[in-house]
């Protein structure tokens, strides 16, 4: 089938390279000359495992092209997938003036002699979106235009965004038509995985749902961390043994830092706004964004309390990125602790072995040193603080890394260091949700 992507994104491009992957023809589109030019060339714009490999055997094979050109896309495919951005506004409610944008560029090319066209929303949007992009394309699109809207709600990872295309847990399809169903369910049928049909409305409130949900779980288990250390618990404990019940699971119940992303904190947002306007209240999600905040102020706190002032102590982070195996840096906690080090004049080094880039953008105004290794990075640091759960971190060689630092204190805020390792290694130990741990003297 001839599929297009607007928007060459994290989302628009690794779900068309997949789509290239299991067959389809595909081009991605997008406004930004640079970044078609240079994905032409064979330069990635991002980071996310396994990607650049694939895009090099699809464009061989002539399924993926890019381009800027939406009318020809417009005008050679059948479904037109949109996946532009969806920032929130200050006040928390979605920006939609990029969908509203695309959808008027798509309404103005169509024409009745083209044939049927699927307009599907792949960008994470508010509840009746999609009736709203069908309204904009009857009004700005020549009359007697054949087309359906779908909303088909994205749930891959960045870190592992290939592997969750391919092999995804379900595929949400919403639409009150049953011919774009059909069409939508051919896109799919590659896959062979099992596919959530539904009506528009409830297709874009599954994800706004599902992403609030998972904010949810990291804020609870974050904030039962809090409580185990009060009461001299270990959160690694109680959620092995709480997610081991098959109607909690483990998933998502890793206490750290708190949930960042480009997704978590304006979806939240968006729900919150949404539910509000529509007159039915979310108000446990403003108890999960409270919660998520005064996680990483407890820990700028602890660490603070270590050190007694933070002005003019030499810190070392290690991660910048919100995650691991992404260089995506958009609403980062790392970003944002470190921000909240460097104004209390502290001395911050920083290391991520994929964002040194997107950091140092995301930074700039901050006199933070990225360091290109993560041992010189902890030269002298009165405190190594892990922000971003990247494995090499949790390999890391402790000898090393005490015989570095000027007092060898790690403040692990993804619990991913071994505690009596470190301890071995003459390392006082301090993470989240866990008892500290200090070193024979
Ligand atoms: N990143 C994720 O992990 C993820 C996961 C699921 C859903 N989503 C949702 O998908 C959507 C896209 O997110 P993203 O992370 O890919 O954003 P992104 O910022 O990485 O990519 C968006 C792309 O759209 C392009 N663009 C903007 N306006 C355009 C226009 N008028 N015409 C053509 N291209 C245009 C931009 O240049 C950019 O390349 C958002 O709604 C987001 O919430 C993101």
């Amino acid at each position: 089938m001839n599929l297009a992507i607007i928007g060459t994104g994290y989302v628009g491009l690794t779900t068309g390279t997949c789509f290239a992957e299991v067959g389809h023809n595909v081009v991605c589109i997008d406004n930004n000359e640079v970044k078609v030019e240079s994905l032409r060339q064979g330069k990635m714009p991002i980071y996310e495992p396994d990607l650049e490999e694939m895009i090099v055997t699809n464009v061989s094979a002539g399924r993926l092209t890019f381009s800027t050109d939406l009318a020809a896309a417009v005008r050679d495919c059948e479904i037109i997938f949109i996946a532009v951005p969806t920032p929130p506004h200050d006040d928390g409610s979605v920006d939609l003036s990029y969908i509203e944008g695309v959808t008027r560029e798509i309404a103005s090319i169509l024409t009745p002699e083209m044939g049927y066209r699927v307009v599907v929303d792949k960008s994470t949007v508010p509840v009746s979106t999609g009736a709203k992009v069908y309204k904009v394309i009857e009004r700005y699109s020549h009359r007697g235009v054949d087309v359906d809207v779908v909303s088909n709600p994205e749930f891959l990872r960045e870190g592992s965004a290939v592997a969750d295309l391919l092999h995804p847990d379900r595929i949400v399809i919403g639409s009150d038509s049953q011919r774009a169903m059909d069409l939508m369910k051919r896109v799919y049928q590659p896959f062979n995985a099992p596919i959530v049909e539904v009506d528009l409305a409830s297709a874009e409130l599954i994800k706004h749902a599902a992403n609030s949900f998972l904010a949810l779980k990291i804020s609870y288990i974050n904030a039962v961390s809090a409580v185990c250390e009060k009461a001299g618990a270990d959160v690694e404990l109680v959620a092995m043994g709480i997610g081991m019940d098959k109607r909690i699971s483990r998933h998502f119940l890793n206490a750290g830092l708190g949930y960042g992303g480009s997704c978590f904190p304006k979806d939240v947002k968006g729900f919150i706004n949404v539910a509000e306007q529509l007159g039915a209240p979310m108000e446990i999600l403003k108890e999960v964004e409270r919660v998520n905040e005064a996680q990483l102020e407890r820990f700028v706190g602890r660490v603070r309390k270590k050190l007694w002032v933070l002005r003019n102590k030499r810190i070392a982070v290690w991660g910048i990125a919100f995650k691991q195996n992404t260089d995506d840096v958009r609403e980062s906690v790392a970003v944002k602790l470190i921000k909240r080090l460097c104004d209390e004049g502290a001395i911050v080094t920083a290391y991520d072995p994929k964002a040194a880039e997107t950091g140092a953008a995301a930074l700039q105004g901050y006199s933070v040193t990225i360091c290109d290794d993560m041992y010189d990075c902890v030269q002298d640091a009165e405190v190594l603080i892990v922000a971003t759960e990247w494995k090499q971190f949790a390999m890391a060689n402790l000898v090393k890394v005490r015989e570095r630092m000027r007092l060898p204190i790690i403040f692990d805020g993804r619990n991913i260091i071994h505690g009596e390792n470190a301890v071995h290694a003459g390392i006082e130990y301090h993470s989240i949700g866990r008892k500290n741990l200090y070193p024979n003297k």
